[in-house]
């Protein structure tokens, strides 16, 4: 089997039911493969060096484009609003007005500080956010084997994308749903198109009557990343699909929802802060047969 599914930060509900779904998605061609992925806290990391990393809401909030009194706000919207996102006692039905309700008071924040585009490039650069640990590898490897990296983020596309742009691994497999910006025509924010994404509705149905869907039909078998509960549905709609591997990083609060993941997850990360096990299952998915 592959090695690195006995690091410690390995935790899985059924090992056999593992080493079955890659075993018989390894013997199918690695065109039929399509990798799903959250990008806050699933592609970033959590934490470096003891103190939290920024989710691209946060890159925004913390930077120079945002007054202090905005600030102050966004930050009792995080306090208010996390600690809901992440209570092992609620349910999704539970959480899901009130998650709607945190992106669109945070969206209207955003909205009335007329954040200029071309600033963004450089709020990018000053933040704190890092892709977690083998990214390159990650992002590389599926471009040299044209396998399609989605990515779909209720955070912020603009920023998000300037994050992977700027670690250099913006490849052309990469596709990317999320909220973007609207800006007018002096280049300040004045809205977010389309439908609001937040952490309960991201699914690849989203996409039926797009393009990209069609791209996808042939590519039955899935490798999903998530680091939230939500995150679970981003497979929704992936047409015929036959195998799927989901693998959770539990950052935060593992006592507490260790169970809830184990049960969702097939594979389920804690506080581990790297691409190492992806990596090391996409490696073996795609060598020679
Ligand atoms: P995602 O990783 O599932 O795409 O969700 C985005 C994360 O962004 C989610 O964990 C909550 C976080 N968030 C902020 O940090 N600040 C905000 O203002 C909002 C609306 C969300
Ligand atoms: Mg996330």
């Amino acid at each position: 089997m592959i090695p690195e599914l006995s690091n410690p930060s390995v935790f899985m509900r059924d090992p056999q039911r593992v080493e079955e779904i890659i075993k018989t998605m390894q013997m199918d061609s690695t065109s039929t493969i399509q990798v799903i992925s959250d990008f806050d806290m699933t592609l970033t990391r959590f934490a470096y060096n003891g103190k939290r990393c920024p989710t691209s809401h946060n890159i925004l909030d913390n930077s120079k484009l945002i007054s202090e009194e905005c600030k102050a706000q966004l930050k009792d919207l995080l306090n208010t609003y996390y600690p809901i996102e992440i209570d092992s006692k609620r349910t999704a039905e539970e959480k899901l007005p009130l998650m709607v309700e945190w992106w669109t008071k945070a969206h209207t924040l955003l909205v009335q500080q007329r954040i200029r585009k071309d600033l963004l490039q450089d709020v990018v650069k000053e933040s704190d956010a890092m892709l977690r640990e083998g990214y390159q590898l990650f992002f590389d490897h599926l471009q040299e084997h044209s396998i399609p990296l989605l990515i779909f983020s209720a955070g912020v596309g603009d920023v998000l994308e300037e994050v992977i742009r700027q670690a250099g691994v913006f490849h052309p497999n990469v596709k990317v749903f999320s909220n973007y910006m609207d800006f007018d025509e002096t280049g300040a924010l004045k809205a977010f198109k389309g439908e609001l994404i937040h952490i309960y509705n991201k699914r690849e149905g989203a996409l039926l009557n797009t393009g990209h869907f069609q791209e996808l039909k042939s590519r039955h078998n899935v490798l999903l990343l998530g680091d939230s509960l939500g995150d679970l549905t981003m497979a929704d709609g992936v047409h015929s699909m036959e195998n799927i591997l989901k693998i959770g990083f539990l950052n935060d609060k593992v006592e507490e929802r260790k169970t809830s993941y184990l049960n969702a997850y097939d594979i389920v990360l804690v506080k581990d802060e790297t691409m190492e096990v992806p990596n090391a299952i996409m490696l073996h998915l795609t060598c020679t047969k």
